[in-house]
């Protein structure tokens, strides 16, 4: 029995659909998230930007005696086998999860794959894919103005514009056959009911489902699950002004939000870099 807080980060808020999942099927457990609001986004950054904020946010989230980290957020979860050695306590990034997920439920072995710039760019989900199931065909597409869409509430059936933008990026989904599609960026699982209507017959995989799960069967294997008498709780950080958070919060967890938030400077977290840029 371990009551540490388990660390979950994102670039922004996004990452709430993940810690959505992870509260759900873990509600004695108590979360730390982390949100790089004055940062956010990553997926058009290069992959040493995206690192070096990664690193910070990590050295942000140690400040707590947590027990497990969630990286939250698709675009550092395709980089994060390159640095996750750098830390002593578990991990779970949502590539392995998700492309398993994937992996387990096509049928004919076609897999799509949407993300941001910088995930898509990486290929990490397409060689995880192809790791655990050698003979499938993976096709993936960056869908960069969806991120901004659902920021701004473009979310439901009817709703024009996202009709229109999804239309582009997915149709060739269609041509492709897949018969599975990995929601590779935190935002996307927003987009469910527009992406089934374009893709009917295809099996959506959502990362925070699939992290959700494999965190708890990480907490099991080293013996720290929470005691199931416990209620969990959620302590929220950002990096920029609070004032939005409860309505996108609200957004991406999809209920009422009406939790205090804390703003970090995250500036503060540089670490070692701080001194090699002077
Ligand atoms: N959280 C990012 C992801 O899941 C999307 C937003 C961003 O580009 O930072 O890839």
């Amino acid at each position: 029995m371990d009551r540490r807080p388990i660390g979950v980060f994102d670039s922004g808020l996004g990452g709430l659909t993940v810690l959505k999942e992870l509260c759900r099927v873990l509600p004695n457990e108590n979360f730390i998230y982390f949100g790089d609001t004055g940062r956010v986004p990553y997926g058009s950054r290069s992959t040493e930007t995206i690192t070096k904020y990664a690193r910070q946010d990590m050295r942000f989230l140690q400040t707590f005696d947590i027990k497990a980290v969630v990286v939250a957020c698709c675009t550092v979860s395709s980089l994060w086998k390159s640095i996750q050695n750098e830390y002593s306590i578990p991990s779970v990034s949502v590539v392995a999860p998700s492309a398993r997920h994937a992996s387990e439920t096509t049928t004919n072995g076609r897999i799509g794959v949407i993300g941001t710039a910088a995930t898509i760019n990486s290929r990490a989900f397409e060689i995880e894919l192809k790791r655990l199931l050698p003979h499938a065909e993976v096709f993936s597409a960056a869908c960069p103005l969806f991120v901004p869409l659902v920021e701004n509430g473009r979310i439901h059936p009817g709703d024009k514009v996202i009709e229109l933008v999804a239309c582009e990026y997915l149709e060739p989904f269609l041509t492709f056959g897949c018969d599975t599609l990995v929601l590779g960026c935190t935002h996307f699982p927003l987009l469910w009911r527009i992406i089934s209507d374009i893709l009917p017959q295809v099996n959506l995989i959502n990362p925070g489902v699939s992290a959700a799960n494999e965190l708890i069967r990480i907490l099991k294997e080293n013996e720290l699950l929470s005691d199931s008498d416990s209620t969990g709780s959620v302590s929220y950080y950002v990096s920029d002004d609070t004032g939005n958070f409860s309505e996108l919060a609200s957004l991406f967890m999809e209920q009422n939000i009406t939790n205090s938030v804390s703003k970090v400077d995250i500036d503060e977290y540089r670490g070692e870099e701080r001194y090699h840029e002077g």
